[in-house]
């Protein structure tokens, strides 16, 4: 998601309602710890009880927007437990969702989030791999079209001018040819990618968005 919501770096736990919810919020709670990963909606932290999951942060709005289509697609996306929902006090300004429309809100105001409990992933290998296949790419059209794997990954399975697709299928043949030990690292990407787009059409796919699970699945951990 990279909508222009809040980012929860800039909010501190604010209010605490129940035993529970203590323990929870005392795992998830942004002050207390380093976060493991902040995009423009959420943030992640890792969990001190469990190595296994982080907990992903940020504005009702942002979770709803992921959260059904990763627990409905556990293969393409980190599983999903427990949701939750909290309420945080701002640091700073922020333009964000109020309930009704995008608006500035001011420092010290009590906003609700909400945060689930999500499969950790190894973000570290996916990033490397997306390197090198962009390093790849660069130099196999460094003289046509000059595209790099973000370039591939936007357009795969959604171009529709012929000379692009064309070359699309080139590429992969030229990938398997001349960088035989890294085509099932680019054919896993490129599967997935495929997979994405069938159940979210506008998915935008970034680099630094995937991860493997603990069997080594290649996931998406952000649309
Ligand atoms: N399941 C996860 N396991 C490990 N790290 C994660 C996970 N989800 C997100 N992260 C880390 O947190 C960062 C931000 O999370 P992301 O889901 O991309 O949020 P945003 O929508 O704000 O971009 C990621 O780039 C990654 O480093
Ligand atoms: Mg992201």
């Amino acid at each position: 998601m990279r909508a222009f919501l809040f980012n929860s770096c800039n909010v501190y736990l604010c209010y605490m309602k129940s035993h529970n919810f203590i323990n929870s919020m005392d795992e998830a709670n942004p002050v207390e710890k380093k976060h493991l990963g902040a995009g423009v909606d959420h943030t992640v932290y890792p969990s001190l009880k469990n190595p296994r999951i982080v907990y992903k942060l940020g504005s009702d709005y942002a979770v709803q927007g992921w959260f059904s289509l990763f627990k409905e697609n556990p293969d393409l996306f980190p599983k999903v437990y427990n949701m939750r929902k909290t309420q945080m006090r701002l640091k700073k300004d922020k333009y964000m969702f109020n309930g009704e429309h995008f608006a500035n809100i001011k420092a010290g105001t009590i906003v609700p989030v909400t945060y689930v409990e999500v499969e950790k992933m190894n973000t570290k290998k996916a990033v490397k791999e997306w390197d090198i296949l962009d390093e790849i790419v660069t130099e196999l059209t460094k003289n046509d079209f000059g595209w790099d794997f973000q370039d591939f990954v936007m357009s795969y399975n959604r171009l529709t001018t012929p000379k692009y697709i064309e070359r699309l299928e080139d590429l992969e043949n030229e990938i398997k040819l001349e960088y035989p030990e890294y085509y099932k690292i680019f054919d896993r990407f490129k599967v997935l990618i495929d997979r994405i787009y069938e159940v979210k059409p506008a998915a935008d796919l970034h680099q630094y968005n995937f991860g493997y699970d603990s069997k080594g699945n290649l996931k998406c951990i952000d649309v």
